[in-house]
């Protein structure tokens, strides 16, 4: 299984003695999903809801996924030992054939697109810097522009370099600034036709896979690396946030939003009457969805025993992207660390706690979810953007129910006062995905991809009918149920 609860069975124990402590600390410190008792739930009544004039519609990619041919990374020397049915090879191609690609997103009604820039191609040797490559991204970027689809740049989409992946990656000290120089270059040169930058893709997810789990690269289980990690790609994010900030006022360009990419899942308890798996949830919520926003929120992060990180700056989100794809069960794993993170419970899944169908890589459809986040990022007050979200099926009927179903979230979180800026589906096309290779189909385009060609599918023609109407009918439930919020644990 793909999820990040999935792979908890393989977290290692590494009780550091932090039992009554950390369980005091979750009360205290969290301050994520306190539960709420006070619910007011007006009778259901449909209505129709219309999303602004200016929201940001359309679909996410990241570069390793589509490109191709990306050889110089850390994923594609993975990919040669130890993945050998999940290639990405020449991936969807786009390097060559983003004109095209482009062209249809714009047939498909799309206002938006999420892309990355794969950093090996732009510094493929430490401080040799390939302006060829940097010129394809302006292309990209001004095709993207050319046909009324804003740009929104990821800077960092879990690859790096080689030579930088030789040097112990982001467990390096030198990775933030090394980082936060790339991200200089970039935005220098591309800049003035960017209002959005991600510079972070799913930090968490990042480090947990690769540091504390060990299945992608660098393939290294320590928790003891993976706060180290997390401490650097904070510090990253801050010094590329400064230096994006500091080439836009040098040139006098427009005030670009800088944010990051937040993975979202809900924890829910495997069993709601144990205290103990409560508790593992709870404590997950905030490591997992709130941790990394809230420190580069207050320029601080602390957890006894653990982690106590103060940041040069605080306040560097401008804008906060949501990937959100489902829910995930947790029992308890004792209460050091890592085992307070808990552990999948696969055995309530089997009992049919799962309220909705799984898609196909186990991941089960929670559309809900996507509402409770909403309003529970409401409370850090800046505009919230869903830069993930989609579902891996060959039942494209499923994509359309998919689709209907997160955009009713998405507007009955506005209508209770969410400030969301738009909604990209997980992905344009059928892409590379990790270490399930392209088996799992995500696209709101089909690729073959012995061919490279393309095909529209019906869920994105009706997405494409939603994004030019602008509007959907959805449960309305009044403002009230804002006093739902953070009653997380209900979910
Ligand atoms: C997200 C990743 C993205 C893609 C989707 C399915 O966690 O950001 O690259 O793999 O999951």
């Amino acid at each position: 299984m793909y999820t990040i609860g999935g792979q908890l069975s393989s977290i290692i124990k590494m009780p550091v003695g932090l039992r009554t402590s950390l369980a005091i600390i979750l009360f205290v410190s969290m301050g994520a999903g306190c539960a709420s008792t006070h619910k007011t739930i007006k009778e259901a009544a449909p209505q129709e809801f219309i999303f602004p004039k200016d929201f940001l519609w359309g679909a996410a990619t990241s570069s390793h996924q589509v490109e191709g041919n990306n050889t110089n990374n850390d994923w594609w020397e993975w990919e040669q030992t130890r993945l050998p049915e999940a290639r990405s090879g020449l991936a969807c191609d786009q390097w060559d054939r983003f004109e095209n690609d482009f062209k249809l997103a714009q047939s498909l009604g799309h206002t938006a697109h999420r892309f990355s820039i794969e950093w090996s191609r732009i510094e493929p040797q430490e401080g040799q810097w390939d302006s060829s490559a940097v010129d394809h991204y302006a292309q990209v970027i001004r095709s993207l522009r050319s046909k009324g689809i804003e740009p929104i740049v990821t800077l960092h989409h879990f690859t790096l370099p080689l030579w930088l992946a030789r040097q112990g990656g982001w467990y390096s000290q030198k990775a933030p600034e090394l980082f936060a120089r790339y991200v200089e270059k970039v935005t220098k040169v591309l800049g003035g036709d960017v209002h959005y930058w991600m510079t972070l893709n799913e930090p968490v997810v990042y480090t947990y896979k690769g540091y504390m789990v060990g299945d992608w690269p660098p393939g290294i289980k320590s928790p003891k690396e993976a706060i180290q990690v997390f401490k650097n790609l904070l510090l990253g994010h801050v010094l590329a946030y400064e230096r994006i900030k500091e080439a836009y006022i040098k040139k006098g360009w427009e005030e670009p939003r800088v944010g990051i990419a937040q993975s979202v899942l809900i924890f829910r308890a495997c069993s709601d009457t144990s205290l103990r798996d409560r508790i593992a949830a709870r404590f997950r919520h905030w490591m997992f969805n709130h941790l990394f926003v809230q420190a580069l929120i207050r320029g601080r992060a602390y957890c006894i025993g653990l982690f106590n990180v103060h940041l040069p700056k605080a306040k560097t989100l401008d804008f906060i992207g949501l990937n959100y794809y489902t829910r995930d069960f947790v029992l308890h794993h004792g209460y050091g660390f890592p085992g307070i993170l808990g552990q999948a419970c696969t055995a309530t899944v089997e009992q049919n706690r799962h309220t909705g169908k799984d898609n196909f890589l186990s991941w089960e459809i929670y559309p809900k979810g996507l509402h409770t986040f909403l309003i529970d990022f409401s409370r850090y007050k800046l505009p919230l953007l869903v830069s993930e979200n989609g579902l891996a099926t060959n039942d494209d009927a499923e994509r359309v129910s998919f689709i209907v179903e997160h955009l009713k979230a998405v507007g009955q979180g506005m209508e209770e006062g969410a400030f969301v800026i738009g909604y990209l589906y997980w992905s344009l096309l059928d892409n590379y995905e990790w270490a399930e290779g392209f088996v799992p189909r995500f696209g709101l385009i089909e690729v073959d991809h012995a061919t490279q060609e393309r095909k529209v599918r019906e869920s994105a023609r009706m997405f494409g009918e939603i994004i030019r109407s602008g509007k959907l009918r959805i449960e309305q439930r009044g403002r009230e149920s804002a006093a739902l919020r953070g009653n997380y644990f209900e979910n």
